[in-house]
């Protein structure tokens, strides 16, 4: 549930939950004033006081307000950005920079926000402009001037970078869990197809025979290579940028490692500038996903191809498609369709954030709150078209018999029979040339290479024996192609178990 986010005026209500007013209604409740109002509210601030408004004489300009506001969308941080102060208060008063009492305060105060988000009950404000500064408002509002000590020794630069890194590391181990189920499942259809016979392509013309098994197991190799790419990322993203304060670090004796142990990272920021300003993590996460994206793309394009009934390799569960509005026969592709459309905005969320970055002097820039956006559809975008291509995958129904007729179409076998002339003494270039001249045969007879009479086939390859038939034979293919990472049912049944 997304709880509203009221537009300004924050006032402390009782009961310690702070509730906002509409700046629209400042301006009089009537509906004839309301034109006049709603102009009111946009030029004008909301004169709620800031965080940081000490320095401030002037309102912030209301537009300004609301353009350089990002807790609509970074309230999704709320969980990591307690989390993240829970943790700093701690380490607060395990260095004797909170007494104990403070920091428990604190902490109570914060995880009765947190409840207060969790059942919906939170009221965002935009005034407040980020998540960071409405938990914290809202943190001082209830427990009382304890709560203004939270941000000592901290910086809203180090937090949101440690919010960042504590969300995509619980995404990432999200989409991990999806992987691993995904790429169980894969094994297990590869197994059950081991041996169903299926034309390979290459430039999409019919090139040598596979089994449904050796290619699902293909997409397996590139998913479990997503798999630990995303595995990289995380060692990358679980490192911890608090202490780094604004840009140089803080005159406070706090100890990195303590809070770096409560929140599970493995390792402290080497440097506090490059800690507050780079988002690298989040561009290799979008480098990573889009990546994954691409080969769900290229598997969509695949079952999108195999659907349609001039393959009829593959029938896709009713619940995965859907129908035409003017034509009644339609069973449409949509999900393959749509991830495969998808691909192209997770590729566009790494662009964003790489152009984001390269202008950036040190330390951190506003600019970096644009990081946000794209990194959570990224991963949003990722997590459900792998839960729905794993749905989809688990239902899909392979074509035997049709995957098994178009195996023999394009004369697939015609290298077989240029390795059997190699086996028989011909040279690769001479069979190659032969067996060219037999599938000219085949063509003009209207056959296929394996159909060929034995005389045809002498006349165009002189060394040929009867027991020729038993290569030409798709099954005799397969079985063949019998070594490490080869097609041969006994290969895949070992890839896949
Ligand atoms: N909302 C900000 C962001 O997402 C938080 C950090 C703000 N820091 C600052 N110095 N204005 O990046």
């Amino acid at each position: 549930m997304r709880p509203a986010v009221a537009r300004a005026s924050g006032q402390r209500g009782r009961g310690g939950v702070v509730r906002y007013t509409r700046a629209l209604s400042r301006g009089g409740g009537t509906a004839r004033a309301r034109p006049a109002a709603r102009a009111f509210a946009v030029s004008m601030s909301s004169h709620t006081p800031k965080p940081w408004g000490g320095r401030f004489e002037a309102p912030t300009d209301a537009r300004v307000e609301t353009f350089t506001a990002s807790v609509s969308f970074d309230q999704r941080l709320a969980r990591h950005d307690i989390t993240g102060s829970v943790a700093h208060a701690r380490m607060l008063a395990h260095v004797g920079v909170l007494q104990a009492h403070e920091a428990d305060a604190i902490v109570t105060g914060l995880e009765d926000i947190r409840a207060d988000i969790e059942a919906g009950r939170f009221i965002w404000s935009v005034a407040l402009e980020d998540v960071h500064m409405n938990v914290e408002t809202a943190l001082v509002a209830r427990v009382g001037d304890v709560g203004k000590k939270l941000h000592t020794a901290r910086s809203r630069n180090d937090q949101v970078a440690t919010d960042l890194r504590l969300w995509l590391r619980d995404a990432l181990d999200t989409l991990d869990a999806r992987l691993h189920a995904l790429l169980g499942l894969l094994a297990r259809r590869a197994l059950d197809h081991a041996a169903t016979v299926m034309p390979g392509h290459t430039h999409l013309q019919p090139a040598q025979p596979v089994t449904v098994g050796h290619h699902l197991l293909a997409w397996h190799a590139m998913l479990e290579r997503d798999r630990a790419r995303l595995g990289e990322v995380r060692t990358r993203v679980n490192v911890l940028p608090l202490g780094a304060a604004a840009l140089a670090g803080t005159s406070f004796p706090i100890d990195r490692a303590y809070t770096a142990r409560l929140l599970g990272f493995d390792a402290v920021a080497d440097n506090s500038l490059d800690a507050v300003s780079d988002r690298d993590f989040a561009i290799e996460f979008c480098a990573a996903a889009a990546l994954c994206m691409v080969h769900l793309s290229r598997m969509c394009e695949e079952l999108v191809l195999w659907s349609a009934p001039a393959y009829g390799f593959v029938h896709l569960p009713d619940g995965y498609c859907t129908g035409s509005s003017i034509m009644p026969q339609k069973k449409n592709p949509d999900v393959p369709e749509l991830i495969r459309g998808k691909t192209g905005r997770v590729q566009g969320h790494l662009v964003a954030l790489l152009t984001l970055m390269k202008g950036q002097p040190l330390a951190y820039n506003k600019d970096n709150q644009e990081d946000k956006e794209p990194l959570f559809d990224a991963a949003d975008t990722l997590d459900a078209s792998l839960a729905i291509f794993t749905g989809m995958l688990e239902a899909l129904e392979f074509d035997t018999q049709r995957l098994a007729r178009a195996a023999r179409v394009g004369h697939p076998t015609a290298t077989d029979l240029a390795d059997y002339l190699v086996r028989r003494g011909v040279a690769f270039r001479d069979a190659h040339e032969q067996v060219g001249k037999a599938v000219r045969a085949a063509e003009q007879a209207g056959k296929e290479l394996a159909d060929l009479p034995f005389e045809t086939l002498l006349a165009h390859c002189p060394t040929v024996l009867q027991d020729v038939y038993a290569v030409l034979t798709v099954e005799g293919s397969l079985a063949a192609r019998d070594h490490i990472g080869g097609t041969a049912p006994a290969q895949v049944r070992a890839a896949a178990t």
